[in-house]
Parts: structure tokens; C-alpha cells; sequence
């Protein structure tokens, strides 16, 4: 049997497919191998969002080809977004065998078997119906309790800055009877938690089953399976999918909500289709309905012609919500994207990162109050296995997503447990078996 290894960057749907591709292959004979020095093929599953993220898998190309010379026969192959939007770029660099775009992974057998007779193979073609439904994907996370579940792919949004819609394609969602069968099947094999993936969940739609209606299907395997989704767009996130999540007690109390600016101005020159006002008056719905719920976001730090105004709308806003985290980014110009050909990346780069920085010390502090306020309460989480730092400790999120640590050996992985709060940094809950 050949050896597959794959590192896979970018984001959570990444990490399904590549457990996509495991499964494709080892129907043709490849093993799982988690050692690159081992492997006979050696894929990264690769992201284009932001040109650092495409520099970094740049140099592992490098690294990957000193065991492509060392040890002839080795194939390397680029999969995920930046083989779809480099295309020939990669192949003509001479480093890889194997250019396969996110849609294309059934060919994946054939590209190898043409590669291994010494002839570069490339399939970048996108489609409008490929779900990899039908597949099962091989489950590659360490801890065998929480599992991820695409159940859409590819993008109909043409946010301004954003590349995504170029290297996934067109949005298509998939069978949800697909989507149940496999969350019956990690709650077989032990599993307890499913996140359902999707750029922008709330427009799902198979026949008649809308985004609330799947969650209610989901969330029905068993009251002991909970449900995470993500990622819900201001936009669309509807009412019906807030009760939803209100209706079953194992729908996480988490919404992961990326704002991206919090001036109007600039949300229109990104193509986002709401305004500040709208963003607010959905949290507002949202914490009526669950007061408990997690809310984090996503942000762009110095859009082009972004203005101090502008980016004191952004903390404003920050500091209205009080966000339990956020992922914070400089703005990174995309080839190709609307923003790239409409409007000049006019923020110079030291301006973005004081700005990106201004950011992140104000959310520092908004999560550390966040993380404070719940001091004294105790909590359901699901664990997740021993904690990073400490092996005497357990680690588990609770239903709003907040990590939470305690000293316990007598729970293990799969098992839900009650604790109550100690203590906290900005990021963890340090807490106490109940
Ligand atoms: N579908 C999700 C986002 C997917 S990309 C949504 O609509 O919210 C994940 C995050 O990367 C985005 O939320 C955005 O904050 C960031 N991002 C996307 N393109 C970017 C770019 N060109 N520069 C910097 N950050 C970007
Ligand atoms: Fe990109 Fe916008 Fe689609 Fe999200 S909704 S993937 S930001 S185009
Ligand atoms: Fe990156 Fe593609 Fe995901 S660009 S964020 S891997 S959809």
C-alpha cells in the first residue's frame, strides 16, 4: 500500500476535505500517513485568502521537494484554493506533480497514476454540482469527539476583498439526507460534537430544507450530539435560525459573526450587503433570544481608503458588542478580486498593522471581561482530552465555545461534565470539577 501524507492549512472546510481526499484514495490503495518521511505522495491542502498564507505554502513546496529529490518516486501534489487560483504558475514552478483544484478530487486516482509515468497532471475545473456527498470522509482529528460536516460549498457573495468566490466556485448545497446520515455516523463511532461547515450557512437549501430546518434534522440524532455551525453572514442569518438554536438545548450557544468593518462606508465599498446599524440590531436579536450565546467576529484592519474615522467606527463597534474573540486581519490584496481592480491598496502596510494592533488590545480586553463575567458559573463541556499545558488537566469547550481547563482523572474524551469557574486568562475559563 502507498503512503499519503497531506498538511492542510486555511480553513475548517479545508480540514474536511482533505479528510475527502484520504477517503478518495484509500478506495485506490493510498494509506494514511501522518510522517512525511514516510510518504510516497505528499499533498498540501492549501488556502489563498491572504498573500501570507500563500507564502508560507511557497515554502513548504521548497521543503517538500528536498524529499522529492531525495527519494525518487515521491509525488508532490497542491490541492485547495491556491492550486485553483495559480493554476499553471504552480505547475511551470517545475516543484509539483499534481495541481488539483477543490472540485476535482475524484480524478485525484487518475492524476496520480498519469504523474507516477513522469508527466505533470492538472485539473482545476470547478463545478456546480459537486458536493462529495455520497463520501465518507476518513476523520483525521486527534480526539475522535468533534467532527467536521460540509454541508455546502463554494460562494455566490462577491465581497469586494475576498477570493474565495474565484477559487471555490459557485455556491451548491448538499443533500441533507447526506448530512444526517453522516452525523448518525460520528455519533456511531463515538463523536459528540459536528460542526457544520459552509461559507455562508443561512443560504442553504436542499428541496424544501432550509438552514433552520437542517439544524432542527441535525440537532434530532441524539440530545447527546451537539451542534456547532459556521459561518453565519449578517446578512442572511435569519430569525428561524435563531429560535432554532433557542428550540434544542444541544445547538451550541455560539455564533460566529464576522462584521469585517464597522463603518458603513466602507462595508459598501466591500460589497457586504448590511450596514452597522443592521450588524447591531441582529446582535440585539440574537442576545434577546439566547443570552448566554458566544457572539465572535472576523475583521479587516485598513481596507482600501479606510480613514481614521472609518477605523474608530471599527472599535466603536467593538466596543459596543464586547465580542468574546475575534480573528483580526490586515487587509491583504487578491489578484483578480473587485477590490483589486476597483480601488488602490492605499493604506501603506505600517498603517494597517498600528491599526490591526489597535484592535487586538481592545479585544484583548473586551474578551478578558467577557471571560471575567463568567467567574462563579458553572458550566457543560463536552471533553476534549487532556490539556495542552498541563497533562494532570482536562480540556472542553462549553456551549459558547469558551475553552475551559480543570484538574480531573476520572472523566475522559466523550464525556460531558459540569465545572464551575475559578478563574480565567483572555482565552481560557480555569475551573473546578463540580
Ligand atoms: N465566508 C466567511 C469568511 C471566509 S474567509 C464570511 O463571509 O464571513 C475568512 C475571513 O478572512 C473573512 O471573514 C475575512 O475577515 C478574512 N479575509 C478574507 N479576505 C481577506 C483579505 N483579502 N484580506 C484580509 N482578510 C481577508
Ligand atoms: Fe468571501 Fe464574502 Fe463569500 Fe465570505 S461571504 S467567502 S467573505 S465572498
Ligand atoms: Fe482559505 Fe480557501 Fe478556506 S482561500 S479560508 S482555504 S475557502
Amino acid at each position: 500500500m502507498k503512503k499519503l501524507y497531506i498538511e492542510t492549512y486555511g480553513c475548517q472546510m479545508n480540514v474536511n476535505d482533505s479528510e475527502v481526499v484520504f477517503s478518495i484514495l484509500e478506495r485506490a490503495g493510498y494509506g494514511r500517513c501522518t510522517s512525511i518521511d514516510e510518504a510516497d505522495v505528499i499533498m498540501a491542502n492549501t488556502c489563498s485568502v491572504r498573500d501570507n498564507a500563500e507564502q508560507r505554502i511557497w515554502a513548504r513546496i521548497d521543503a517538500f521537494n528536498v524529499h522529492r529529490s531525495r527519494r525518487p518516486g515521491v509525488l508532490v501534489g497542491i490541492l485547495g484554493c491556491m492550486a485553483e487560483r495559480l493554476k499553471d504558475e504552480l505547475l511551470d514552478s517545475g516543484k509539483v506533480d499534481i495541481v488539483a483544484g477543490p472540485d476535482s478530487y475524484r480524478t485525484l486516482p487518475s492524476l496520480l497514476e498519469a504523474a507516477s509515468l513522469g508527466t505533470p497532471q492538472i485539473n482545476v475545473e470547478l463545478s456546480r454540482e459537486e458536493t462529495y456527498g455520497d463520501i465518507r470522509p476518513v476523520r483525521t482529528d486527534k480526539n475522535g469527539v468533534s467532527a467536521f460536516i460540509s454541508i455546502m460549498r463554494g460562494c455566490n457573495n462577491v465581497c469586494s476583498y475576498c477570493v474565495v468566490p474565484y477559487t471555490r466556485g459557485a455556491e451548491r448545497s448538499r443533500d441533507a439526507r447526506t448530512i444526517v446520515r453522516e452525523a448518525c455516523d460520528c455519533f456511531a463511532a463515538g463523536y459528540r460534537e459536528v460542526t457544520l461547515l459552509g461559507q455562508n450557512v443561512d443560504s442553504y437549501r436542499w428541496k424544501d430544507v432550509g438552514f433552520a430546518e437542517l439544524l432542527d434534522m441535525v440537532a434530532a440524532v441524539s440530545p447527546l450530539l451537539r451542534v456547532r455551525f459556521a459561518t453565519s453572514n449578517p446578512q442572511d442569518i435569519s430569525d428561524d435560525v435563531v429560535r432554532t438554536i433557542a428550540a434544542h438545548p444541544n445547538i451550541c450557544r455560539h455564533i460566529h459573526l464576522p462584521v469585517q468593518s464597522g463603518s458603513n462606508r466602507i462595508l459598501e465599498k466591500m460589497r457586504r450587503r448590511y450596514t452597522r446599524e443592521w450588524y447591531l440590531d441582529r446582535v440585539r436579536f440574537i442576545r434577546d433570544l439566547l443570552p448566554d450565546c458566544g457572539l465572535t467576529t472576523d475583521v479587516i484592519a485598513g481596507f482600501c481608503s479606510e480613514t481614521l474615522v472609518d477605523h474608530k467606527d471599527t472599535l466603536d463597534l467593538f466596543e459596543e458588542v464586547g465580542f468574546d474573540s475575534a480573528f483580526m486581519f490586515c487587509y491583504s490584496e487578491r489578484p483578480g478580486t473587485l477590490a483589486a481592480r476597483k480601488y488602490p491598496d492605499d493604506v501603506p502596510a505600517a498603517e494597517k498593522t498600528r491599526r490591526l494592533e489597535e484592535i487586538i488590545a481592545l479585544q484583548g480586553r473586551k474578551s478578558l471581561e467577557s471571560y471575567r463575567r463568567d467567574i462563579g458559573k458553572s458550566f457543560e463541556v463536552l471533553v476534549e482530552g487532556p490539556s495542552k499545558r498541563n497533562p494532570a488537566q482536562l480540556c472542553g469547550r462549553n456551549s459558547a465555545n469558551k475553552m475551559c481547563v480543570w484538574t480531573d482523572s476520572s472523566h475522559k474524551a466523550g464525556d460531558y461534565v459540569t465545572v464551575r469557574v475559578e478563574d480565567c486568562t483572555s482565552a481560557t475559563l480555569l475551573c473546578s470539577l463540580e
